[in-house]
């Protein structure tokens, strides 16, 4: 508890007082696009497959043992 203080305590240091800082509190964000199983098809496509794959099952390590990319 005493760590955890001391770094709060830290972070705060020569933090002004009563000031709205930039990157406090939950922002609104820009939807580029409408929710839709289309859109997300091509969001899935162009940001997850990499990884998890075209057909959504990951990828496991070479060795065949365990995921790599888990299936989704
Ligand atoms: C750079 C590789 C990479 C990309 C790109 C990626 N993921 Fe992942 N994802 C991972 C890894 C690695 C894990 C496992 C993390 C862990 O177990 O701590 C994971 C875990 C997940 C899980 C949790 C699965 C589970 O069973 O616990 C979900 C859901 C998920 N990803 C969805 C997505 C979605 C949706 C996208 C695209 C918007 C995406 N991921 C893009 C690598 C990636």
């Amino acid at each position: 508890m005493v760590a955890l203080v001391t770094y709060m305590h830290w972070l705060s240091k020569d933090v002004p007082i009563g000031v709205e800082l930039p990157g406090r509190g939950l922002v609104s964000i820009s939807r580029p696009r409408s929710p839709s199983h289309i859109n997300g098809e091509i969001v899935y496509k162009t940001r997850c497959a990499i990884c998890h794959g075209e057909d959504g099952k990951g990828h496991k390590h070479e060795n065949g043992e365990g995921y790599m990319f888990p299936p989704l």
